[in-house]
């Protein structure tokens, strides 16, 4: 009998390759882990069997299977497909054959229980931004899945933590580390607990920008701190203070947004709101609408003028448009909690004509707190921004619709946050208008499908 191990697909297909050279048939071999086994030593032989690539593919996929019986019966199917059975895979009466494919089922099962189940949720206090969640998947599929989740949410950095493994995006690299050991789902507290202590263990000070920290906040007052702080929040959380003073300066709607969450006081509130310069101009404040228990919220620029004499969000032709586009991509707008970036009218004067002006970032940031307050109160599963000026407010001023439209990210506010076209953006482009307004309601489609699979994981 010969001893073999394998811990994963690449040592496996090692050792198999080995074996199968040397002509050892399965039932002469041990498969083990390395805890009992000495790997097989075996002399290299000069012409090594050609495995079938389907079978490498079924094979590293079954390889993350938790049960180890896999790695008899991967060499048993692999061993008869090189010894005359070269069609066995299509064979699935056979045993071997079956109990490969059922193991392939469960772990596509798992892998797509994934990407539904992975709720990320954002690190109090963590500047900048950062998310983190807890999931128990039954196989090893961490790292065979952590592309898909940079892939889907990129933009932000993320922790994924599971008993087995760990993945970490820092928006360059994906890296894996141990699991955490635990054998139930932590509660929200202690998930933020485990990852402070998981990031304790991997911070590397050398990859923190000293100089640019020391000119944000001088280190004479990091001795001031409390001790308990570690470094990494004490780096984190340097941004997220000078950011909040660099934005006490500025004119901020923050001291006219009550503290309830209730959206009538809100709306009520908003009446008063002196926090820019727009209401001085504007017919009346445009607060948000729909109803307070609605899952989507969607969030537009700025009201027009047919929506700052009227007093609601999108009743103009923007409006209109995207009524249609929503209805062709089976959203219903009566269950949509429509508000805006800003919240009054901006526009320059010609003749008698009203024009709409663009809201400058200092506008938008003065009117976030009531965009905030609205999502704070609302908590939506899904937050849809219409437009450059709605993502940039809720997503930084480097987020482009061009490259990341119908894209779903994690979001403060909601558990997912998208961004499509403005309508009003189709609404300029005649000449292109069918395409645009096509692609308006393919990402509606899209999010429609998105809010489904939202509604039932809920
Ligand atoms: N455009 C917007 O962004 N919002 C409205 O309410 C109307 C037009």
């Amino acid at each position: 009998m010969i001893a073999a191990q394998a811990e994963d697909f690449v040592s496996f297909r090692a050792t198999a390759r080995t074996l199968l050279a040397a002509g050892i048939p399965p039932d002469q071999v041990a498969w083990g882990d390395s805890l009992f086994a000495s790997n097989v030593d075996l002399p290299n032989q000069a012409n090594p069997v050609a495995v079938p690539r389907d079978f490498l593919a079924l094979a590293e996929l079954v390889a993350l299977h938790r049960d180890s019986v896999k790695w008899p019966l991967l060499y048993r199917v692999l061993y008869r497909l090189t010894h005359g059975e070269r069609d066995l895979l299509k064979v699935d009466v056979d045993d071997d054959v079956r109990a490969l494919l059922l193991m392939e089922k469960a772990l596509r099962r798992d892998m797509h229980k994934m990407t539904a189940f992975v709720r990320f949720r954002r690190v109090r206090d963590a500047e900048p931004e950062y998310f983190v969640a807890w999931h128990r998947p039954e196989h090893y599929i961490v790292e065979r899945m952590a592309p898909w989740f940079r892939n889907r949410f990129g933009s932000f950095r993320w922790s994924i933590l599971t008993p087995d493994k760990s993945a970490h995006w820092d928006l360059e690299n994906l890296t894996f580390g141990p699991g955490v050991p635990r054998s139930d789902a932590p509660d929200e507290d202690a998930l933020e607990d485990l990852w402070r202590d998981y990031y304790r263990s991997i911070f590397n000070p050398a990859r923190v920008k000293f100089k640019a920290m020391k000119a944000e906040m001088p280190v004479r007052h990091w001795a001031t701190l409390p001790e308990t702080q570690i470094i990494p929040s004490l780096l984190l959380e340097a941004e997220g203070r000078v950011l909040k003073m660099a934005k006490e300066q500025k004119g901020s709607a923050a001291a006219y947004v009550p503290d309830v969450r209730e959206l009538a006081m809100l709306q009520a509130a908003a009446r008063g709101c002196k926090g820019c310069d727009l209401y001085a101009h504007a017919t009346q404040v445009v607060f948000g609408e729909g109803p307070s228990d609605a899952a989507v919220v969607m969030v537009g620029e700025q009201p027009g003028d047919e929506e700052d004499q009227k007093g609601h969000p999108f009743v103009g032709p923007a409006g209109r448009l995207l009524n249609k586009a929503m209805n062709e991509a089976g959203l219903d707008r009566e269950k949509i909690y429509v508000t805006n970036a800003v919240k009054h009218f901006k526009f320059i004067e010609r003749g008698k004509r009203r024009i709409h002006a663009k809201a400058t970032g200092i506008e938008i940031s003065a009117c976030r707190p009531w965009l905030e307050a609205e999502l704070m109160t609302l908590q939506p599963q899904l937050v849809v921004c219409l437009g450059a000026t709605a993502a940039q407010s809720l997503m930084g001023r480097d987020f482009r619709i061009t490259t990341e439209r119908a894209k779903f990210f994690p979001h403060r506010w909601a558990k997912e946050l998208v961004a499509t076209i403005h309508p009003s953006a189709v609404l300029r482009m005649p000449e292109r208008f069918d395409e645009e307004y096509a692609l308006l309601v393919r990402d509606l489609t899209i999010i429609a499908e998105r809010v489904k699979e939202l509604e039932k994981t809920s």
